[in-house]
This record gives C-alpha cells, sequence and structure tokens, in this order.
C-alpha cells in the first residue's frame, strides 16, 4: 500500500514538473514568463533564449546589444524589469561542469618521447 502511494506520489509530481514547462516555447512557466514568450520568440527560436545562461548583467548585455545592433524594440522599464528578472532566476549560469586536470601522478606513463 506504501509503495503504490510513494508511486503515485511520483507519477504526480513528474505530472507537475511536466506542466511546468510551456509546451509550444519550451519556457519555464514561473513569474513573468508570457512576457518572454510575447517579446523574444519574433526573431528566433525559443530555444536560443533557453539556452543561454546568464547573470543579471549578462542578460541585460544581450538585450541591450540585439536592440543596438539586431532592431530590438525598447521596452517599458516595469515590463524590462520582469524579463530580466526572469531570464536571472530560471536560466541562471551554470557552474563549471568541466572535470578539473588529472593529477600528473595519475597519468599513464609515457614511453613514447614527444618531439
Ligand atoms: C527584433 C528581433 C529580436 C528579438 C525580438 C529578440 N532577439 Fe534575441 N537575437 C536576435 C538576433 C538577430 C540574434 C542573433 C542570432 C544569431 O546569432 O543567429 C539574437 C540572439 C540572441 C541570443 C544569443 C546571444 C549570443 O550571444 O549568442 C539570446 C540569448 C537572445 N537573442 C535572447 C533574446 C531574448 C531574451 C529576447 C527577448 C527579451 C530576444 N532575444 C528577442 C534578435 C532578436
Amino acid at each position: 500500500m506504501r509503495v503504490l502511494f510513494i508511486f503515485i506520489a511520483l507519477l504526480l509530481s513528474i505530472e507537475l514538473n511536466a506542466s511546468d514547462i510551456d509546451n509550444s516555447s519550451g519556457l519555464i512557466k514561473s513569474s513573468g514568463w508570457e512576457h518572454v514568450r510575447a517579446q523574444c520568440g519574433g526573431c528566433h527560436s525559443y530555444s536560443l533564449v533557453i539556452s543561454q545562461r546568464a547573470d543579471r548583467n549578462t542578460w541585460l548585455d544581450i538585450i541591450r546589444w540585439m536592440q543596438k545592433t539586431q532592431n530590438l524594440w525598447q521596452f517599458r522599464p516595469e515590463i524590462e524589469v520582469q524579463i530580466i528578472d526572469y531570464l536571472a532566476i530560471n536560466y541562471p549560469p551554470k557552474p563549471n561542469r568541466r572535470r578539473p586536470p588529472i593529477l600528473p601522478s595519475l597519468m599513464p606513463i609515457s614511453t613514447d618521447k614527444v618531439q
């Protein structure tokens, strides 16, 4: 019985998580997402937005760059702040996932001479 309950709870949570993503744009549905859906999908796909990770300042830089060079329009300040908040909260910088270099002591002993 308990196992069944856990199973159902798990299914429900998967279902809830799935509905947190907008099917058509792929955007995370959280505060401010409708502005991003309305303003950020006209010139390129939303996947360009989603695949980018940045802090607030960098998101702002990206928007300013598009405004200067790509004909992106100006936003009303109260809309812009919601867009930047949304982007910085939902698409923050990723921690560096690269592994550190292998210690020299753990490297195989090379028999080749490097020319
Ligand atoms: C008026 C057209 C237009 C709109 C609207 C627009 N963009 Fe862009 N954006 C561009 C163009 C053009 C590029 C460059 C595309 C490329 O390099 O292929 C771009 C590139 C980007 C990039 C990639 C930047 C990089 O350094 O590679 C991101 C991220 C981005 N846009 C996010 C957004 C967000 C967020 C919004 C909404 C606030 C938005 N865009 C709205 C035109 C637009």
